[in-house]
């Protein structure tokens, strides 16, 4: 480093995107490494409608690691903080910016702070996955910062120390997470089956549910059902492996009916494995109920799945529609039986890709006050409507994965002092 230029800040920024699972992981056999008892599979969600915004900077003048997520400075003292930095941190190369004079060496690495922002481009508190993004690209951002030549894969295995579905978010389109088998992890990290392209006609709904009770975290969840429940043991062993198979096929052949009815069961299952766990834990609620009844309702009425439902640690559905026309009928009969309060506007009420408002023939709160019941309801007249119980929709499809972002204004993190912006 050379004395004349200690107070240069250099910085990279990121965005890395949310992924879904669609078999999930649920059950840990190491705490620390975070390795999972069975493989999962996840879909990418698109970066422009939920992602992680990650700047990170180095400089000769910090003098601690910090980091600020949403505008506000949080420790980072965790042990899951401290492994992924170590981990990126012993990786570091050689790192030269000719134009604002930097140099810095391998060893230079162990003594340099770092500072990190970070920003959600969805609410963190709406239980959409938050960790997974942010510590996919914490990893992505710093790797790229510190000139870490390992390869993609090796990199998840580091963002899984973070938090286990975060290795899956290093990838677009659809990602497998290998369980392994090394004790150390080394052999634990995600690839991906397909990219987003492969399979470019589904369209994502996420109903985020209000909810009042505060939900367990996946973290101790997972660590309850692994000591109490004895299906557990039977879905890592007997069931996740064969669907595992099915669905890597059904994603190769855009198998729509096969890749809902496996998301559908593994859901449920995972509910169920929850149910088993002692105490029992309840992420869904009445309303998540209602509408994978009002879904299964519609499917059985197509006499094929239209629509796939999959429910996290938490109430809020995610639903997989076949296309763009099945995704319009979906966000129909969703706003039918889950009006928002007169008062809220449209706009705020389904976000993402609202381009899809006018494929429902909706403008207003007025157009969704007049909407008709969907037909397969029609025994059950007049159906009855839950205003309120759904917080607002996001309308978005499968993504790409991380990329940097070159242009400095969209850093979170000021080029002259390092500080947030
Ligand atoms: C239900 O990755 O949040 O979303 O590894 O303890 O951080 P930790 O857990 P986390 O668990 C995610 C569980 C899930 C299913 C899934 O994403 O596969």
């Amino acid at each position: 480093m050379a004395e004349e230029s200690q107070k240069w800040v250099l910085l990279v920024t990121a965005q890395t995107p949310t992924n879904i699972a669609v078999i999930k992981y649920w059950g840990k056999r190491d705490e620390n490494l975070i390795l999972p008892i069975n493989d999962s599979i996840s879909v990418t969600l698109d970066p422009e409608h939920l992602c992680t915004t990650t700047t990170v900077a180095v400089s000769p003048c910090f003098d601690q690691d910090r980091m600020w997520l949403n505008g506000k400075e949080m420790s980072l003292s965790g042990g899951r903080y401290q492994n992924c930095l170590r981990e990126i941190r012993s990786r570091a190369s050689d790192v030269e910016d000719e134009k604002k004079g930097i140099k810095i060496t391998k060893k230079d690495w162990e003594k340099l702070h770092v500072h990190i922002a970070s920003f959600n481009n969805f609410p963190t508190a709406a239980g959409l996955a938050s960790s997974a993004a942010g510590f996919a690209c914490l990893v992505f951002s710093l790797a790229k910062l510190m000139n870490v030549k390992e390869d993609q894969g090796k990199l998840s295995a580091i963002a899984r120390q973070g938090s286990g579905s975060a290795c899956r978010s290093l990838y677009g389109g659809f990602v497998k997470w290998i369980m392994g088998k090394d004790e150390n992890g080394s052999d634990s990290i995600a690839v991906q089956l397909a990219d987003e392209k492969h399979w470019d006609d589904l369209v994502i709904v996420i109903a985020v549910v209000s909810s009042r009770q505060k939900e367990t975290s996946s973290t101790s969840g997972m660590r309850e059902s692994v000591e109490t429940s004895m299906l557990i043991q039977h879905r890592a062993k007997e069931v996740v492996p064969k669907r595992i198979i099915q669905m890597e096929e059904a994603i190769k052949n855009r198998d729509f009916p096969s890749f809902a009815g496996l998301s559908c069961a593994d859901s449920n299952q995972f509910h169920a494995v929850c149910l088993d766990t002692c105490p029992p834990i309840f992420y869904m609620n009445d309303t998540s109920h209602r509408i994978i009844s009002y879904v299964e309702k519609w499917n059985h009425s197509e006499g094929t799945p239209q629509v796939a439902y999959t429910f996290d640690a938490g109430p809020n559905a995610v639903l997989i529609a076949r296309n763009r026309k099945v995704a319009a009928q979906l966000l129909q009969r969703l706003l039918f039986f889950f009006p928002p309060h007169s008062d809220t506007d449209l706009k705020s009420y389904v976000l993402g890709d609202k381009s899809i408002l006018q494929d429902v023939g909706v403008q207003d709160i007025k157009d969704v006050e007049a909407l008709p019941p969907p037909p397969e309801m029609k025994d059950k007249i007049p159906a009855q409507k839950y205003k309120g119980d759904v917080s607002y929709f996001i309308c978005t499809k499968p993504g790409r994965g991380p990329v940097l972002l070159s242009d400095e204004s969209k850093a979170l993190l000021n080029p002259e002092t390092g500080l947030p912006k």
